[in-house]
């Protein structure tokens, strides 16, 4: 059974969320079947990272004892989410499109982790994170399938594939709820039950998903 669980929610909604409703469905389906899991949950629009900063880079260069006191607090930083990623069995991660891509929020939290010869591999090789599955739960309040005109307006999906399939060989599912505008912005009453069925088709995905996280098995630990 998969014991141990990496939540990150991104958006900047703190109530009706769309995105974070789809995130619960995963855990709660997670939950029944894994009842004694445990989870590390991270609200970055609650409790925002500061983007990575000159120190973070900088520290990267310098030995340990000639840190300076803002190198060492960024390298605690990015010390802790690494941390939390390495030692998740699992990542689930909700993030709703904004302006085409990724919330702002989650790109920090990913420019910090994406350490390279830490969690990315330098060459060819594996990272630590290979093999691992992580589920991404997505939003639109457009609509973005396939031969819909804004088709390749999409930067967030393809981006999220690169980071999570193609940069670290992670076991990615990608499972979208789109047009969740419909009926709330003008001109879109038409895809009102478009919306619907896209959300119902994402909450029957993320069950599945979640059932089948909960019946993997093995505790994975790496070191930091
Ligand atoms: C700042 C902002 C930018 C957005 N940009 C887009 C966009 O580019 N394309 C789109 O389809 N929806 C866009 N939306 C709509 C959201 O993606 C959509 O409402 C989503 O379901 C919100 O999820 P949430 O309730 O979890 O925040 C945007 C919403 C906000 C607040």
């Amino acid at each position: 059974m998969a014991q141990h669980l990496l939540h990150i929610d991104s958006t900047a909604a703190t109530r009706g969320s769309d995105s974070k409703q789809l995130a619960a469905v995963f855990r709660r389906v997670w939950a029944e079947e894994c009842p004694a899991g445990t989870v590390v949950h991270r609200d970055l629009a609650t409790d925002p990272l500061p983007h990575l900063d000159e120190a973070a880079i900088s520290a990267q260069f310098v030995p340990k004892e000639g840190w300076s006191p803002e190198q060492r607090a960024s390298s605690a930083l990015r010390d802790e989410l690494i941390g939390e990623l390495l030692e998740a069995e699992g990542l689930l991660i909700s993030a709703p499109m904004y302006n085409w891509n990724v919330p702002s929020t989650l790109k920090a939290w990913l420019d910090w982790v994406l350490q390279q010869g830490r969690i990315l591999p330098y060459g060819d090789g594996a990272g630590p994170l290979a093999g691992r599955p992580v589920t991404v739960v997505l939003t639109y309040g457009g609509g973005y399938m396939p031969g819909a005109p804004l088709e390749k307006w999409d930067h967030l999906d393809p981006y999220l594939r690169t980071v999570f399939t193609d940069a670290l060989g992670m076991d990615l599912a990608v499972i979208t709820a789109q047009l969740t505008l419909a009926g709330r912005a003008p001109g879109m009453d038409h895809l009102v039950e478009l919306g619907r069925q896209s959300r119902i088709d994402a909450e029957k995905a993320i069950e599945e998903r979640a059932r089948r996280f909960a019946g993997l098995g093995g505790r994975v630990t790496a070191a930091v």
